[in-house]
């Protein structure tokens, strides 16, 4: 890529808070100082990407209530900060629409209370894996730049009778005192811990219980819950989400898009459709995974722009990383 190109891909990632596309665009110009054998300013350029306050980290919170803990003081949910937001993905117009309205009441929800209607706050997101649920739940904390506070799945899961459900009381009295989004990925483990466990009859009223907060819940947070086993959510579940958003595997067109997105800091030479047709069945994030593999290889050849035999291969490493996921399935 021209400098005057690298730099503008610098500055349009930055300003998008597009951070994988800043390190990418950052990294290309360490690597034209290093190969114009200016090594001091390469090394200097080296030292500020790393310099801590760079990467994304969990949010500082020593201001903020203490979050919740097990009975054996390990976190029930980390708070972070979103860097994304609905620009950053490839979703269906339908499911934007929604995302869009929720995010609309939210930041409306006094004028809304005033008429004595509350927003919409829970919201379960369901579909195949890697086609965005974590990551719209992400941009919806984005958009409103909310911190998001991540449940922790495997602490709260505990082997000890009757701490699954402690544990979740303790997360959902946390909605109340701040305001975030709260994102539960695997919801529908809950539903499978119901069934598969000794308590599931103590777990069943606390999921109940906690949907009944959820439902009653005026606070200024949003509940997200995700889901790719939805079928393990009983009915009762369902109802109580506010609402129900289906992301879906990408078609062709999307897929196109995303690799176009995903590409958009770096110069690309191929045809993009043709690519997005040998990527047959691919996820959003396998697509993803070719995008930075083409131009992981670029890099390596030292090439200045991702052309067919880059994306060629990483389709093919694509389809490979595939076959051995199903036939560990199988
Ligand atoms: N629709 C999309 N548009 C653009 N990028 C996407 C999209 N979906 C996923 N990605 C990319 O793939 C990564 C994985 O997506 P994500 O974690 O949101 O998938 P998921 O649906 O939550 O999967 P799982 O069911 O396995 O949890 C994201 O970080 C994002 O970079
Ligand atoms: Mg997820």
């Amino acid at each position: 890529m021209a400098r005057s190109d690298l730099v503008k891909a610098l500055l349009r990632n930055h300003q998008r808070g597009d951070d994988a596309g800043f390190q990418r665009a950052a990294k290309e110009l360490i690597d034209d100082e290093r190969r114009k054998r200016h090594d001091l300013v390469a090394e200097q350029l080296e030292a500020i990407l790393e310099e801590p306050g760079r990467t994304r980290r969990p949010l500082q919170v020593s201001s903020l209530r203490p979050l919740p803990k097990t009975r054996d003081d390990l976190p029930l949910i980390s708070l972070e900060e979103s860097r994304l937001s609905f620009q950053d993905l490839v979703l269906a117009e339908s499911a934007v629409e929604v995302f869009d309205s929720l995010v609309d009441e939210f930041r409306q929800r006094s004028a809304l209370r005033a008429h004595g209607v509350s927003p919409r706050s829970s919201l379960l997101l369901v579909g195949p894996p890697g086609c965005g649920k974590s990551a719209s739940a992400e941009a919806v904390a984005g958009q409103l730049g909310l911190p998001i506070a991540k449940v922790q799945l495997a602490t709260v899961v505990s082997s000890y009778l009757g701490e699954t459900a402690r544990n979740l009381e303790q997360i959902f009295s946390f909605l109340d005192v701040g305001s975030w989004v709260l994102v539960f990925d695997e919801f529908d483990m809950l539903g499978r811990e119901r069934s598969d466990r000794a308590d599931h009859g103590e777990l069943r009223r606390v999921v109940a219980a906690m949907l009944q907060v959820v439902d009653d819940h005026r606070g200024d947070s949003l509940f997200v819950a995700t889901s790719n086993h939805p079928a393990l959510l009983d009915t009762a579940v369902w109802r109580r989400f506010d609402e129900i958003i289906e992301i879906e595997a990408p078609d062709h067109s999307a897929r196109y898009e995303i690799l176009e997105l995903k590409l958009r800091s770096v110069r690309h030479d191929f045809d993009i459709c043709d690519a997005a047709t040998k990527m047959g069945e691919f996820s959003a994030a396998e697509v993803e995974a070719v995008a930075l593999d083409a131009i992981r290889l670029m890099v390596r050849q030292l090439d200045k722009c991702v052309n067919s035999e880059h994306i060629a291969y990483a389709i093919s490493r694509g389809e490979a990383r595939r076959q051995i996921i199903q036939r560990s399935l199988a």
